[in-house]
């Protein structure tokens, strides 16, 4: 483990405590987080799993505080979330560079703004951070000039030289070809392994999941809730050979056998009709 964990540094629990969340008029209501709790542990990778618009980035705008639960509370180390902060960064799919600005000038922009630290000390760990993602010859290029998978490393960089308390990830790598994910992927968790910083990562990939987490949470289909929560006990650091492995075989069964109850429960709601009673034979008529 590394001496920031063992130090006690960056400790970060976030809690969530019967979050509910719904949009529209009360005529037409729609429920998308309903009684949401879940304890996002210290220094770990929690990963949540749910289908396309079950409501996961939802949650993390609740959790960002760029958005407001309709019930429950939010808390991060004890002390409730009431708007976006400092201690929380996300990194979403959509890139968020300053076309104006380099990869470097992008990633010194925030700490740079706020002059907590001098400007020697904010250039060196840009550079490097932009190592460790793979950025030193790209230092100084504009984000046009950048590939889909580079500009998600920029943001990786400019999320981290921030010291959040906690990194939030909303399908950062989607979108991606599938080797500019897997190449993030390996480069996201060797960053993570590094710094152990606590992080929760959203994600609609299972494999992604189970070679990332440390802690797998399947949500349910909306509204949304916590399914059930797998721990992921794969070694570390994590290669992708493990995803081969009879373990992650294991885990990945479970989650998707919970996946599709989910989402033929909601099928069902949305038909109106027992497919699921008819598939397991107790629906069939004459
Ligand atoms: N501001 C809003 N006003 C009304 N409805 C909204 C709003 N934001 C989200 N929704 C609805 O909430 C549901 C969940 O959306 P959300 O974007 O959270 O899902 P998601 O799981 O992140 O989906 P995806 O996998 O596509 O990213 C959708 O049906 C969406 O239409
Ligand atoms: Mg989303």
């Amino acid at each position: 483990m590394n001496a920031e964990v063992k130090s006690g540094q960056n400790q970060a629990t976030l809690e969530l405590q019967n979050v509910s969340r719904s949009y529209g008029d009360e005529w037409s209501q729609e429920h998308i987080i309903a009684d949401f709790s879940l304890t996002v542990e210290s220094n770990k990778l929690t990963v949540l799993v749910g289908p396309s618009g079950c409501g996961k980035s939802t949650l993390v705008n609740l959790i960002a505080g760029f958005d407001k639960p309709d019930s429950g509370k939010i808390l991060l180390n004890g002390k409730q979330v009431t708007g976006p902060g400092q201690d929380r960064m996300v990194v979403f799919q959509e890139t968020a560079l300053m076309p104006w600005q380099t990869t470097r000038q992008n990633v010194v922009f925030g700490p740079k703004l706020r002059g907590e630290r001098s400007d020697a000390d904010i250039d060196a760990e840009a550079n490097r951070l932009l190592d460790k993602v793979g950025l030193a010859e790209f230092k100084d290029k504009y984000p046009i000039q950048l590939s889909g998978g580079m500009q998600r490393r920029a943001e990786l960089a400019r999320a981290m030289i921030n010291h959040p308390l906690i990194m939030i990830m909303d399908e950062p790598f989607r979108g991606l070809d599938a080797m500019s994910r897997e190449l993030m992927q390996e480069f996201f968790v060797r960053l993570y392994e590094e710094n152990r910083r606590t992080n929760l990562f959203v994600t609609s990939e299972i494999e992604e999941a189970i070679f990332l987490a440390d802690r797998l949470v399947v949500l349910s289909n909306r509204p949304t809730s916590v399914r059930k929560v797998i721990d992921i006990t794969l070694p570390r650091p994590r290669d992708f050979h493990m995803l081969s492995s009879t373990e992650a075989y294991e885990y990945k069964r479970e989650a998707m056998e919970l996946l599709h109850e989910e989402a033929m429960r909601s099928f069902n709601r949305a038909s109106g009709s027992g497919l699921m009673d008819a598939i397991a034979g107790g629906g069939g008529g004459d």
